[in-house]
Protein backbone atom coordinates (compact mmCIF):
# COMPACT_ATOMS: atom_id res chain seq x y z
CA UNK A 1 0.00 0.00 0.00
CA UNK A 2 3.12 2.50 1.06
CA UNK A 3 4.89 1.36 -2.07
CA UNK A 4 1.99 1.55 -4.39
CA UNK A 5 1.55 5.17 -3.23
CA UNK A 6 4.69 6.26 -3.44
CA UNK A 7 4.81 4.60 -7.02
CA UNK A 8 1.61 6.41 -7.77
CA UNK A 9 3.45 10.04 -7.09
CA UNK A 10 6.73 9.27 -9.26
CA UNK A 11 3.90 8.15 -11.76
CA UNK A 12 1.95 11.65 -11.35
CA UNK A 13 5.50 13.32 -11.44
CA UNK A 14 6.53 12.03 -14.66
CA UNK A 15 3.54 12.49 -16.19
CA UNK A 16 3.91 16.01 -15.33
CA UNK A 17 7.00 16.66 -16.78
CA UNK A 18 5.82 15.08 -20.06
CA UNK A 19 3.00 17.31 -20.16
CA UNK A 20 5.36 20.27 -19.35
CA UNK A 21 7.71 19.54 -21.69
CA UNK A 22 4.71 18.80 -24.40
CA UNK A 23 3.43 22.33 -23.46
CA UNK A 24 7.07 23.88 -23.64
CA UNK A 25 7.26 22.09 -27.04
CA UNK A 26 3.87 23.76 -28.13
CA UNK A 27 4.74 27.34 -27.10
CA UNK A 28 8.23 27.68 -29.15
CA UNK A 29 5.88 26.41 -32.41
CA UNK A 30 3.45 28.64 -31.52
CA UNK A 31 5.84 31.60 -30.93
CA UNK A 32 8.04 30.35 -33.75
CA UNK A 33 4.50 30.88 -36.02
CA UNK A 34 4.22 33.97 -34.43
CA UNK A 35 7.32 35.48 -35.58
CA UNK A 36 7.01 33.96 -39.37
CA UNK A 37 3.47 35.72 -38.78
CA UNK A 38 5.05 38.86 -38.02
CA UNK A 39 7.14 38.97 -40.74
CA UNK A 40 4.53 38.88 -43.64
CA UNK A 41 5.05 40.91 -46.31
CA UNK A 42 2.15 43.58 -47.06
CA UNK A 43 0.89 41.75 -50.04
CA UNK A 44 -0.45 39.15 -48.03
CA UNK A 45 -1.88 41.06 -44.40
CA UNK A 46 -4.85 40.26 -43.45
CA UNK A 47 -7.52 43.31 -43.77
CA UNK A 48 -7.78 43.22 -40.22
CA UNK A 49 -4.05 43.44 -39.87
CA UNK A 50 -4.50 46.49 -42.36
CA UNK A 51 -7.45 48.62 -40.14
CA UNK A 52 -5.62 48.05 -37.17
CA UNK A 53 -2.52 49.89 -38.15
CA UNK A 54 -1.99 53.27 -37.57
CA UNK A 55 -2.52 55.73 -40.99
CA UNK A 56 -1.87 59.08 -40.31
CA UNK A 57 -3.02 59.86 -44.18
CA UNK A 58 -6.61 58.24 -42.59
CA UNK A 59 -6.46 59.84 -39.44
CA UNK A 60 -6.05 63.50 -41.29
CA UNK A 61 -8.65 62.88 -43.28
CA UNK A 62 -11.18 61.76 -40.79
CA UNK A 63 -10.19 64.51 -38.57
CA UNK A 64 -10.76 67.00 -41.78
CA UNK A 65 -14.35 65.79 -41.67
CA UNK A 66 -14.99 65.97 -37.98
CA UNK A 67 -13.74 69.42 -38.30
CA UNK A 68 -16.70 70.65 -39.88
CA UNK A 69 -18.89 69.54 -37.47
CA UNK A 70 -16.47 70.79 -34.61
CA UNK A 71 -16.73 74.11 -36.70
CA UNK A 72 -20.68 74.18 -37.60
CA UNK A 73 -22.32 77.12 -35.24
CA UNK A 74 -24.17 74.57 -32.72
CA UNK A 75 -20.75 73.41 -31.63
CA UNK A 76 -18.99 76.24 -32.40
CA UNK A 77 -21.89 78.91 -30.78
CA UNK A 78 -20.58 77.78 -26.96
CA UNK A 79 -16.62 77.48 -28.14
CA UNK A 80 -15.66 80.95 -29.01
CA UNK A 81 -12.47 83.07 -29.41
CA UNK A 82 -13.36 85.59 -27.10
CA UNK A 83 -15.25 85.32 -23.82
CA UNK A 84 -18.75 86.02 -25.23
CA UNK A 85 -20.52 82.96 -26.76
CA UNK A 86 -21.69 83.67 -30.12
CA UNK A 87 -25.19 82.94 -31.81
CA UNK A 88 -27.55 81.84 -34.60
CA UNK A 89 -25.82 80.46 -37.88
CA UNK A 90 -24.15 83.71 -38.63
CA UNK A 91 -22.02 82.98 -34.62
CA UNK A 92 -23.15 86.72 -33.75
CA UNK A 93 -21.95 87.94 -30.36
CA UNK A 94 -24.37 86.99 -27.94
CA UNK A 95 -27.02 89.41 -27.00
CA UNK A 96 -27.76 90.91 -23.75
CA UNK A 97 -23.86 91.65 -23.17
CA UNK A 98 -23.52 87.74 -22.05
CA UNK A 99 -20.22 87.06 -21.40
CA UNK A 100 -17.81 83.37 -20.02
CA UNK A 101 -17.09 84.27 -15.82
CA UNK A 102 -14.85 82.43 -14.61
CA UNK A 103 -16.30 78.77 -14.87
CA UNK A 104 -18.07 78.98 -18.24
CA UNK A 105 -21.50 79.72 -16.26
CA UNK A 106 -21.81 83.61 -16.56
CA UNK A 107 -21.12 86.03 -14.52
CA UNK A 108 -23.21 87.20 -11.34
CA UNK A 109 -27.21 88.44 -12.37
CA UNK A 110 -26.66 86.98 -15.44
CA UNK A 111 -25.92 83.38 -14.99
CA UNK A 112 -26.52 81.12 -18.39
CA UNK A 113 -29.26 78.98 -16.30
CA UNK A 114 -31.32 81.86 -15.83
CA UNK A 115 -32.39 81.97 -19.23
CA UNK A 116 -31.33 78.64 -20.70
CA UNK A 117 -32.99 75.80 -18.91
CA UNK A 118 -33.23 71.87 -19.23
CA UNK A 119 -34.90 71.97 -22.44
CA UNK A 120 -35.43 74.26 -25.94
CA UNK A 121 -38.24 76.40 -25.05
CA UNK A 122 -40.38 76.72 -27.69
CA UNK A 123 -41.02 80.08 -30.06
CA UNK A 124 -38.59 82.24 -31.94
CA UNK A 125 -35.59 83.28 -30.12
CA UNK A 126 -36.26 81.33 -27.37
CA UNK A 127 -33.30 80.05 -25.55
CA UNK A 128 -32.23 76.72 -26.07
CA UNK A 129 -31.32 74.04 -23.67
CA UNK A 130 -30.67 70.26 -22.72
CA UNK A 131 -30.84 67.93 -19.63
CA UNK A 132 -27.34 69.25 -18.54
CA UNK A 133 -27.02 73.18 -17.35
CA UNK A 134 -25.93 75.47 -19.67
CA UNK A 135 -22.45 76.31 -20.00
CA UNK A 136 -19.18 77.20 -22.14
CA UNK A 137 -15.49 75.84 -20.69
CA UNK A 138 -14.08 77.71 -18.37
CA UNK A 139 -11.67 81.07 -18.57
CA UNK A 140 -8.59 78.78 -17.77
CA UNK A 141 -9.42 76.24 -20.64
CA UNK A 142 -11.35 78.20 -23.14
CA UNK A 143 -11.35 75.16 -25.26
CA UNK A 144 -11.86 77.38 -28.65
CA UNK A 145 -13.20 76.31 -31.80
CA UNK A 146 -14.23 79.52 -33.56
CA UNK A 147 -11.52 81.08 -35.78
CA UNK A 148 -8.66 78.06 -36.08
CA UNK A 149 -7.68 75.79 -38.52
CA UNK A 150 -8.24 72.04 -38.61
CA UNK A 151 -4.84 71.59 -38.28
CA UNK A 152 -5.15 73.83 -34.66
CA UNK A 153 -7.94 72.83 -33.95
CA UNK A 154 -6.60 69.15 -33.82
CA UNK A 155 -3.24 70.33 -31.96
CA UNK A 156 -4.96 71.76 -29.57
CA UNK A 157 -7.25 68.61 -28.71
CA UNK A 158 -3.65 67.14 -27.90
CA UNK A 159 -2.69 69.82 -25.56
CA UNK A 160 -3.47 69.30 -22.00
CA UNK A 161 -3.05 72.83 -21.06
CA UNK A 162 -5.95 73.55 -23.58
CA UNK A 163 -8.40 70.17 -23.51
CA UNK A 164 -8.80 70.41 -20.39
CA UNK A 165 -5.92 68.23 -18.99
CA UNK A 166 -6.97 65.07 -20.68
CA UNK A 167 -3.36 62.71 -21.13
CA UNK A 168 -4.49 60.79 -23.99
CA UNK A 169 -6.65 61.51 -27.15
CA UNK A 170 -9.28 58.94 -26.22
CA UNK A 171 -9.84 60.89 -22.78
CA UNK A 172 -9.50 63.95 -24.84
CA UNK A 173 -13.10 63.03 -27.18
CA UNK A 174 -14.46 60.99 -24.18
CA UNK A 175 -16.77 64.25 -24.12
CA UNK A 176 -18.08 63.64 -27.25
CA UNK A 177 -17.89 59.79 -27.44
CA UNK A 178 -19.94 59.28 -23.99
CA UNK A 179 -22.63 61.50 -25.70
CA UNK A 180 -22.65 64.34 -23.41
CA UNK A 181 -26.00 66.14 -23.46
CA UNK A 182 -24.51 69.55 -24.58
CA UNK A 183 -23.08 67.20 -27.54
CA UNK A 184 -25.88 65.68 -28.14
CA UNK A 185 -28.07 68.92 -27.80
CA UNK A 186 -26.57 69.88 -31.76
CA UNK A 187 -28.37 67.54 -33.12
CA UNK A 188 -31.84 68.60 -31.54
CA UNK A 189 -31.16 72.39 -31.53
CA UNK A 190 -35.08 72.92 -31.33
CA UNK A 191 -36.82 76.00 -33.43
CA UNK A 192 -35.60 75.29 -36.94
CA UNK A 193 -31.82 75.63 -35.93
CA UNK A 194 -29.85 73.88 -38.61
CA UNK A 195 -27.98 70.79 -37.62
CA UNK A 196 -24.29 70.21 -38.30
CA UNK A 197 -23.31 68.95 -41.31
CA UNK A 198 -23.69 64.64 -40.60
CA UNK A 199 -25.42 62.76 -38.55
CA UNK A 200 -23.83 61.75 -34.77
CA UNK A 201 -23.03 58.74 -35.54
CA UNK A 202 -21.27 59.26 -38.99
CA UNK A 203 -19.20 62.27 -36.68
CA UNK A 204 -18.24 59.97 -33.68
CA UNK A 205 -16.99 57.70 -35.98
CA UNK A 206 -15.00 60.21 -37.93
CA UNK A 207 -13.61 60.82 -34.24
CA UNK A 208 -12.64 57.41 -33.56
CA UNK A 209 -10.96 56.87 -36.78
CA UNK A 210 -8.96 60.07 -36.16
CA UNK A 211 -7.87 58.41 -32.51
CA UNK A 212 -7.66 54.37 -33.74
CA UNK A 213 -5.29 55.63 -36.30
CA UNK A 214 -2.90 57.70 -34.49
CA UNK A 215 -4.68 61.20 -34.32
CA UNK A 216 -2.29 62.74 -36.80
CA UNK A 217 -2.80 66.08 -37.67
CA UNK A 218 -3.81 67.87 -40.90
CA UNK A 219 -1.04 69.69 -42.80
C1 LIG B 1 -30.73 86.82 -20.47
C2 LIG B 1 -30.94 85.52 -20.97
C3 LIG B 1 -29.72 84.70 -21.41
C4 LIG B 1 -28.57 84.48 -20.73
C5 LIG B 1 -28.16 84.99 -19.35
C6 LIG B 1 -27.76 83.62 -21.54
N1 LIG B 1 -28.40 83.36 -22.71
FE1 LIG B 1 -27.71 82.28 -24.27
N2 LIG B 1 -29.37 82.66 -25.35
C7 LIG B 1 -30.48 83.35 -24.87
C8 LIG B 1 -31.51 83.36 -25.90
C9 LIG B 1 -32.87 84.02 -25.78
C10 LIG B 1 -30.98 82.68 -27.02
C11 LIG B 1 -31.65 82.40 -28.34
C12 LIG B 1 -31.36 83.48 -29.32
C13 LIG B 1 -32.05 83.21 -30.65
O1 LIG B 1 -32.30 82.05 -30.98
O2 LIG B 1 -32.28 84.19 -31.37
C14 LIG B 1 -29.64 82.25 -26.63
C15 LIG B 1 -28.77 81.59 -27.45
C16 LIG B 1 -27.54 81.09 -27.06
C17 LIG B 1 -26.65 80.35 -27.92
C18 LIG B 1 -26.85 80.10 -29.40
C19 LIG B 1 -27.37 78.77 -29.78
C20 LIG B 1 -27.22 78.60 -31.27
O3 LIG B 1 -26.51 77.69 -31.69
O4 LIG B 1 -27.75 79.43 -32.04
C21 LIG B 1 -25.55 80.02 -27.18
C22 LIG B 1 -24.35 79.24 -27.64
C23 LIG B 1 -25.78 80.55 -25.86
N3 LIG B 1 -26.97 81.20 -25.82
C24 LIG B 1 -24.86 80.40 -24.83
C25 LIG B 1 -25.03 81.02 -23.60
C26 LIG B 1 -24.05 80.88 -22.52
C27 LIG B 1 -22.83 80.02 -22.59
C28 LIG B 1 -24.50 81.66 -21.51
C29 LIG B 1 -23.82 81.92 -20.19
C30 LIG B 1 -22.42 82.28 -20.24
C31 LIG B 1 -25.75 82.26 -21.94
N4 LIG B 1 -26.03 81.85 -23.22
C32 LIG B 1 -26.50 83.14 -21.19
C33 LIG B 1 -30.60 83.92 -23.65
C34 LIG B 1 -29.62 83.98 -22.67
C1 LIG C 1 -23.91 74.92 -24.42
C2 LIG C 1 -22.53 75.03 -24.76
C3 LIG C 1 -21.89 73.92 -25.56
C4 LIG C 1 -22.27 73.44 -26.79
C5 LIG C 1 -23.51 73.80 -27.58
C6 LIG C 1 -21.23 72.51 -27.21
N1 LIG C 1 -20.25 72.43 -26.27
FE1 LIG C 1 -18.53 71.34 -26.35
N2 LIG C 1 -18.03 71.89 -24.50
C7 LIG C 1 -18.79 72.72 -23.69
C8 LIG C 1 -18.20 72.75 -22.36
C9 LIG C 1 -18.73 73.49 -21.17
C10 LIG C 1 -17.05 71.93 -22.41
C11 LIG C 1 -16.08 71.62 -21.28
C12 LIG C 1 -16.43 70.31 -20.67
C13 LIG C 1 -17.65 70.40 -19.79
O1 LIG C 1 -17.68 71.24 -18.88
O2 LIG C 1 -18.61 69.65 -20.02
C14 LIG C 1 -16.97 71.41 -23.77
C15 LIG C 1 -15.97 70.60 -24.23
C16 LIG C 1 -15.93 70.02 -25.48
C17 LIG C 1 -14.89 69.16 -25.95
C18 LIG C 1 -13.63 68.79 -25.21
C19 LIG C 1 -12.68 69.87 -25.57
C20 LIG C 1 -11.25 69.51 -25.69
O3 LIG C 1 -10.49 70.46 -26.03
O4 LIG C 1 -10.86 68.37 -25.47
C21 LIG C 1 -15.23 68.76 -27.19
C22 LIG C 1 -14.44 67.85 -28.10
C23 LIG C 1 -16.50 69.37 -27.50
N3 LIG C 1 -16.89 70.15 -26.43
C24 LIG C 1 -17.20 69.18 -28.67
C25 LIG C 1 -18.43 69.76 -28.95
C26 LIG C 1 -19.19 69.47 -30.15
C27 LIG C 1 -18.77 68.50 -31.24
C28 LIG C 1 -20.33 70.20 -30.09
C29 LIG C 1 -21.45 70.29 -31.08
C30 LIG C 1 -22.07 69.07 -31.54
C31 LIG C 1 -20.28 70.96 -28.84
N4 LIG C 1 -19.12 70.66 -28.19
C32 LIG C 1 -21.25 71.83 -28.41
C33 LIG C 1 -19.92 73.42 -24.05
C34 LIG C 1 -20.62 73.25 -25.23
Amino acid sequence: MKSATHFSKRGTLKLAVVVASCLLFAGFAWSERREREDRVDGSSMTEETVASAPDPAKAKAAFNEAAKVFFSARCANCHPASDTPTQGDEMTPHTMGVTRGDEGKGVYGQRCTTCHQNENLAGEHMPPGTSKDWHMPPANQKMVFQGLTPRQLCTNFKDPSKNGGHKTLAAAMEHVQKRDPLVMWGWEPGNGRTLPPISFDAFSAKVQEWVDNGGACPD
